[in-house]
């Protein structure tokens, strides 16, 4: 992928700072994270393969050369510190809407930070931090899109999906990147005018492939069923038990799974 082609197909109002690419990279969160200081607010890194790329819960993710889009986004956002991981849902937002518009797939948000189109996973997202300690923290949001991988492992092929596995055509990685940024440009701004996600909730829960389903909640005292009612403003899930309580979710103190299959 080349920057150039990438800047060409970005709107004016874009929030991208600087592009670079790069051939391989352990992964493009660490790489932003390792050099926050040398790189501005909007800085875009894209690798064409990670050696290490990093998901969510210490898992690994599989980025093969060319087969997809591994970027990450660096952000040094104005707001408390306790408002950032609602940023994976703004991103998850421009990301189903442009897989949505560019290709006609019904790409669907796994809360909070998987994209998934016929119940298998699409994309996925990892929000980091760096200097979270310090007023003067910074934000790395990793994205990895499977766009032209023709197989998965046999470990995932039943719960991962590509572009090209559902459109059956190869697709120009550069143009979603720009896409992509280009509505996260809006998506980031009227997050940042509210501070929180009201301005977005509509369209975040037309995007649920997660709300008025059946999930299993796993939190730090076990497991339970329960169905999704819905997300608020603070990006948590509100569940209501099977004795008709109702819970405030957090995605960070618990994992939420569809009962069929991998999505929702
Ligand atoms: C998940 O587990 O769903 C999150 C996956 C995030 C993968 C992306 S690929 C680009 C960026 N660099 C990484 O090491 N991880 C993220």
């Amino acid at each position: 992928m080349e920057a150039k082609t990438i800047r060409q197909h970005l709107s004016e109002n874009n929030l991208i700072s600087s592009i670079v690419c790069l051939e391989e990279v352990d992964s493009t969160n660490e790489y932003l994270k390792r050099n926050a200081k040398q790189h501005p607010d909007g800085a875009l890194v894209i690798a064409e393969r990670q050696s290490a790329g990093k998901g969510s819960k210490g898992r690994s993710w599989q980025s093969e050369a060319g087969s997809g889009v591994w970027m990450s986004l660096l952000l040094k956002p104005k707001i408390h510190i306790s408002k950032v991981p609602m940023l994976t849902l703004v991103m998850a937002v421009s990301i189903a809407r442009a897989i949505r518009q560019l290709y006609e797939l019904p790409a669907l948000i796994k809360w909070p930070n998987d994209i998934v189109c016929h119940g298998k996973k699409l994309c996925g997202i990892l929000t980091e931090m760096r200097n979270s300690l310090d007023q003067d923290y910074q934000v790395v949001i990793g994205m990895g899109i499977n766009v032209n991988a023709k197989e998965f492992p046999q470990e995932i092929c039943h719960r991962a999906t590509s572009v090209f596995l559902e459109t059956g055509t190869l697709q120009k990685r550069s143009y979603l990147v720009a896409n992509i940024m280009n509505l996260f440009a809006n998506d980031y701004r009227n997050f940042i005018e509210h501070e929180d996600l009201s301005g977005l909730l509509r369209t975040y829960s037309n995007l649920s492939a997660t709300i008025g389903e059946q999930v299993r909640v796993l939190d730090a005292h076990g497991e339970y069923l329960a169905t999704a009612i819905s997300v608020n403003r603070k990006g948590h899930l509100l569940v209501e038990k099977e004795d008709k309580s109702l819970v405030e979710v957090f995605a960070d103190e618990v994992s939420v799974r569809g009962i069929y299959g991998y999505a929702p």
